[in-house]
């Protein structure tokens, strides 16, 4: 089956009682036995360690993402932190991007710390970085690509070939181009994790995370962890992102053309002084981005001349596009990672991995390429 085929069919079949074409949202909290010697056989018992609504996105998502086995999660930083949880004790190392989700640097660098757990932020967009970074304690590896918010890209072949040889979890965060775009369990990574609050979902409806792992083996360790810490996805939430996921192909293909036009636009104009999006030949890593995945996504970010007084400016009276945090969604979204998402990553750090203070990030959303040129073009001439 196709992606498009799959991404409408699989993990839901009609409720069996109704026929109601979409998977009921089981809200309980607990499931009836049949008997204490039958405990278990019709698959749950409690909604902390699963429930039929939240199963079946998972069984979409491993579907979408060609993996074993799904466990979802309250926020894509609940996943993160099962991650963290399931493989480092106190005294192991992982290697991280060293551009990364904000939330994700500050969960190692200002919790996980505190138990003893060393980090290491590594440019990975060379993969002999992370080879060279390999200690004996080593216990993980998680890259972010294209990486927020300045869209580095990371060989995951090359990575986890290096991870594979060293016997070390390769997980990578692919929430800026899903599977359908990038399929990072086939470039040889371990796990894929999601913030489902992106695409998946879709329309800034639901926070929500997930991981896809590669085999039993490691989907236990980490739906281990996410029972006894309590971190499930809510049946709501999942019902919503179920819906959400039917359309991601559909979205996908039309955000990042968006995105092309957009990028092709603002790259022209006489006040803008970079422009980086994985789509512009322009990009530095322009033929990784073709090798490793199917399309660019509609994360992109530029700079204004004028620095970050005139590209305030920009943000503060830009029409159409929403100033705020969210990405993926089909509402165009613009956001300032210095005072928003990357607020928590120290400025001398934000510096040496070129997160700069004009830096301006745009989620390319589904309206009419025309109409957000124009709101651009608009806001770029009163600057
Ligand atoms: C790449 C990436 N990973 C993880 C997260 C965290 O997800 P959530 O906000 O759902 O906790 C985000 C949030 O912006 C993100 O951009």
């Amino acid at each position: 089956m196709g992606f498009s085929t799959k991404q409408i069919h699989e993990g839901v079949t009609p409720d069996p009682v109704t026929g109601s074409i979409l998977t009921p949202i089981y809200q309980t909290t607990t499931y009836v036995q049949n008997s204490v010697d039958e405990y278990l056989a019709k698959g749950y018992s409690y909604s902390r360690s699963g429930n039929p609504t939240v199963r079946a996105l998972e069984n979409k998502l491993t579907a979408l993402e060609e993996g074993a086995d799904t466990a979802c999660f309250g926020t894509g930083m609940a996943a993160i932190n099962a991650l963290f949880l399931a493989f480092l004790n106190a005294g192991d190392h992982a290697i991280i991007s060293d551009v990364v989700y904000g939330g994700t640097y500050r969960l190692a660098t200002k919790v996980y710390k505190r138990f003893g757990v060393e980090f290491t932020f590594v440019d990975t967009s060379n993969a002999d970085n992370v080879k060279a970074a390999i200690k004996s304690n080593t216990k993980l590896i998680l890259t972010e690509t294209p990486a927020n918010p300045t869209m580095k890209l990371t060989d995951v072949a090359a990575v986890s070939k290096i991870a594979k040889a060293a016997g070390i979890p390769h997980a990578v965060d692919n929430t800026f181009l899903t599977p359908y775009f990038q399929k990072v369990l086939d470039l040889g990574a371990d796990m894929s994790v999601h913030s489902t609050t992106k695409y998946f979902d879709g329309h800034n409806a639901t926070v929500g995370g997930a991981i896809v792992s590669a085999n039993d083996e490691l989907h236990e360790k980490i739906a281990y962890v996410r029972n006894a810490t309590g971190t499930i996805m809510s049946p709501q939430v999942a019902w919503l992102t179920l819906q959400g996921v039917k359309t991601l192909s559909v979205r996908m293909d039309r955000q990042s053309a968006n995105a092309q036009a957009v990028c092709e636009f603002l790259e022209k104009h006489p006040k803008v002084q970079t422009v980086c999006y994985p789509g512009l030949p322009s990009f530095r890593q322009h033929d990784l981005a073709k090798q490793q995945a199917s399309g660019f996504g509609a994360m992109a970010w530029f700079e204004v001349k004028g620095g970050l007084t005139a590209g305030k400016k920009l943000m503060d009276s830009i029409e159409l596009w929403s100033l705020a945090e969210n990405l993926g969604s089909l509402e165009s979204l613009i956001t300032h990672p210095v005072t928003m998402t990357h607020a928590d990553v120290e400025p001398e750090e934000r510096a040496r991995v070129g997160i700069t203070d004009g830096l301006v990030r745009i989620s390319v959303g589904l309206e009419d390429a025309e109409d957000l040129i124009a709101a651009l073009d608009k806001a770029l001439a009163g600057i």
